[in-house]
């Protein structure tokens, strides 16, 4: 047997004995990648899922609801920090990690390709999208490697925060004047669909699966956590009285879960390959932010410098 098997199986007897993996450990080095590139995906999907948010802040319909809306957006930043330092252990730097993003080299969830038309785009949102990122995350807080199932602990409690927030605006306007309903409608209308995308392709079409769930970087399959998450959102739409847009949704007794329509796979390609309706503008507004930003990061530096010159002098004097 050669050293390197030999290292490989002992990394899967940990695996499959529930332990953690930490940074200086011997891993595979796909399992380095595969986590560089999970994480950082996660990572980006954060911060550039900043913006269809921040587009309300300033137009948020009460001062409670701007409050509201401004710490999730921040809550949000927060949780692209703890993931780009995880990515980090790992072995590349910051700088890498945004190069990736700003080239279109790395991914981000497509979700966040979509405009936000309406103020019910924010609940449907925080509804939706992060009732979807909760399941996935609370699934990952179990994953194999420790830093990043850390950053999942504390993430998962502001995610359910946010999905509470976005249920009650929802449920406001269901609640309000017919103009207000049909918003709120004309958001899950939109948003219901792209929402069971976040999910990923059907674990037929997804070919990274088998070994993700054999590395316990995931649990649970694409497929799983879809139905998951419709048979947990179907009966709050009916509580708020609204409808989701699929005639084929229907609760099966025999399954125990609810059965669903047909998702269009090729609208899903299309915004994966970048002709979502969003895609460039928000790439666009990255690659600004960094580039108008780049005399903050260049400050930062020149008075870390300083400070570390006086230091040094006070050190020496
Ligand atoms: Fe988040
Ligand atoms: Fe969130």
């Amino acid at each position: 047997m050669s050293p390197e098997i030999k290292l490989e199986d002992a990394f899967q007897a940990r695996i499959d004995d529930e332990q953690k993996i930490e940074p200086k450990d011997w891993m595979p080095e796909k399992y380095r990648k595969t986590h560089i590139r999970q994480i950082s995906q996660h990572a980006h999907s954060e911060i550039v899922g900043m913006l269809p948010e921040g587009n309300w802040i300033t137009r948020a319909p009460s001062l409670r609801r701007k409050v509201g809306l401004l710490a999730k957006v921040q809550d949000e930043a927060g949780h692209g920090l703890y993931l780009y330092s995880a990515a980090e252990t790992l072995g590349i730097s910051r700088d890498e990690l945004f190069d990736q993003l700003h080239t279109g080299k790395a991914k981000y969830s497509s979700i966040f390709n979509y405009p936000t038309l309406s103020w019910a785009d924010i609940g449907a949102i925080g509804w939706l999208v992060d009732g979807a990122a909760i399941i996935n995350q609370v699934m990952l807080t179990r994953t194999s490697y420790g830093p990043y199932a850390r950053a999942m602990v504390r993430i998962c409690k502001e995610e359910s925060f946010h999905q509470r927030q976005g249920y009650e605006i929802m449920l406001t306007l269901c609640q309000g004047t017919p103009e207000q309903k049909a918003m709120a409608q004309d958001a899950l209308n939109r948003f219901w669909w792209p929402s069971l995308m976040m999910f990923g392709p059907r674990d037929a079409e997804s070919p990274n699966t088998e070994q993700s769930v054999k590395w316990k970087i995931k649990r649970k399959t694409n497929d799983e956590l879809r139905q998951q998450f419709i048979d947990i959102t179907a009966p709050q739409a009916e509580y708020l009285g609204i409808t989701i847009p699929d005639p084929d949704l229907k609760w099966n007794e025999e399954r125990g879960h609810y059965d669903f329509g047909e998702i269009n796979w090729d609208e899903f390609w299309q915004v994966v390959k970048g002709n979502g309706p969003c895609n460039k503008e928000r790439l666009q507004a990255r690659v600004d932010a960094w580039e108008n930003g780049a005399w903050v990061r260049e400050a930062a530096v020149a008075y870390g410098n300083k400070k570390e010159k006086e230091s040094i002098k006070v050190k020496t004097a």
